[in-house]
């Protein structure tokens, strides 16, 4: 394509855009935000609709993603204005780069809360404490404000280094090693898990569904959960699937992205919900639940510290590459359309999130009588951008590829200019023309209130 930037980075290998995508995807979403989400919407039936809409929407929504940044090669705003000149389209990119700030600082905050339980696994900080007294320790942890606001920081910090750096050689080398190990990991710990005392209710709990618990809310935090976690809806996958060269395959990226990361979060699922039956945990515990349940696994293990000070390091390296997935949204935007230099980008957007990152640290102590629409400021970018901001974006991003773009362009991007066999075109255009954006649509409005079909 003419007029592109000469010295755009892009990604070395397959096995990279697989790694630094499926980084961005696996994260926190999936071992904190994920068993919480499930614990608080009714366990087996929730987890029934995420996998539905995973697959009927979520796929398709990452699709079209990577099409139009791979098109584009150009950051998420850049992107929508350079396939769509002089229309509103842009709209959604300025959109995602909104939402990426959002994300960003409360993200963070729980990224630094992996670093303390990782200190705290060092100096055996668990040890010899009783269920309750790990569920105050962490309450008291979060009610205070200078050790989560130092390691606000630090997290912020790492993730501007990398960042700064240039995703290529750091991050993407790590991954491939530390990833499959946070897998075996958390295989090690499913065992301990479900050979608790009492663990069967935890099973039953995420694999028999109660459709009674089912309201039109359910279906808008799954949908806002697999947004979440596939990291879709805002232009994170724009801004990687420009970075993709036209030789890779898009689909079969997708593909494994998708399965790798509903494989990590079906296995936190599985590690969590006995051990929270087991120790008498509240599934409705909220975003403490992970980090309340999973020291009380290591201490019921031997080794327990061991694997405890393995565990909330690879936490925070997936954390870590999610992070520095979201940063690169913002930082493109900068530095593609305010022409800075990468370095000043960087810590410029870092700067501006941490402002916002603050807020979000002090909802769990001095800000947490400070409410907007009845949340504190760190739950309102939570719910706001999982369940408002991605849903809306996926919504514009599917009908741009389906009814703007054009099925040759899209054709184009699917099958490498035709060098590749893509049967599912048909059925992928028809599911992005049609049954995406109407579900999208259909779940948004009635969990929002607006609708109400029963
Ligand atoms: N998907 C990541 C996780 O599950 C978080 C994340 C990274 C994200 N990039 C995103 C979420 C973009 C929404 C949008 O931890």
């Amino acid at each position: 394509m003419s007029g592109l930037p000469p010295n755009r980075e892009s990604f070395g290998s397959k096995f990279g855009i697989v790694a630094a995508t499926a980084g961005s995807a696996v994260g926190l979403g999936n071992i904190w935000r994920y068993p919480y989400v499930v614990g608080e919407n009714g366990g087996a039936a929730f987890i029934m609709i995420y996998l539905a809409i995973v697959i009927a929407i979520g796929i398709p929504v990452m699709l079209s993603e990577l099409s139009i940044g791979r098109r584009a090669q150009q950051n998420v705003y850049g992107s929508f204005r350079t396939l769509a000149p002089n229309r509103p389209w842009y709209l959604i990119g300025l959109m995602g780069v909104v939402a990426a700030f959002m994300i960003l600082a409360f993200y963070t905050v729980v990224a630094g809360w992996t670093l303390e339980y990782l200190y705290q696994s060092f100096i055996g900080g668990f040890h010899e404490k009783s269920a309750e007294e790990l569920g105050s320790m962490f309450n008291s942890f979060i009610g205070s404000s200078s050790r989560p606001l130092i390691w606000f920081f630090v997290f912020m910090g790492l993730t501007a280094f990398i960042v700064v750096a240039g995703v290529k050689n750091g991050i993407e080398k790590s991954t491939k090693i530390l990833m499959p190990l946070l897998f075996v990991l958390l295989l090690i710990l499913i065992v301990r898990s479900v050979t608790l005392p009492g663990a069967a209710k935890g099973l039953s709990f995420i694999f028999k569904p109660d459709f009674s618990k089912i309201t039109a809310e359910t279906f808008l935090m799954a949908l806002g959960q697999a947004f979440f976690s596939l990291s879709i809806g805002m232009g994170t996958l724009i801004t990687y699937g420009s970075y993709i060269q036209k030789r890779d395959n898009l689909a079969t990226t997708s593909l494994s992205v998708v399965a790798t990361d509903t494989m990590v979060a079906i296995l936190a699922g599985v590690a969590i919900f006995p051990a929270v039956f087991a120790f008498g945990i509240p599934t409705g515990a909220g975003p403490g639940l992970a980090f309340i349940t999973l020291p009380n696994i290591f201490e019921q293990m031997p080794g327990g510290t061991v694997f405890s000070v393995m565990f909330f390091l690879l936490l925070g390296v997936a954390a870590l590459t999610s992070t520095i997935s979201v940063l690169e949204v913002i930082v493109a935007f900068f530095v593609e359309e305010l022409k800075m230099k990468r370095g000043a980008a960087t810590w410029l957007a870092t700067f501006s999130v941490s402002i916002l990152g603050v807020l979000c640290v002090l909802s769990t102590s001095e800000l947490a009588d400070f409410k907007i629409l009845g949340k504190t400021v760190f739950e309102l970018m939570e719910y706001t951008t999982a369940n408002v901001l991605l849903p809306l974006g996926g919504f514009f991003i599917v009908i741009f590829v389906a009814w703007f773009f054009g099925r040759d362009k899209a054709k184009d991007e699917l099958s490498n200019n035709g060098t590749l066999k893509a049967h599912y075109i048909p059925v992928f255009l028809f599911v992005i023309k049609f049954i995406a954006p109407l579900a999208i649509a259909f779940v948004f409005l009635q969990g929002i209130g607006l609708i109400d079909l029963k």
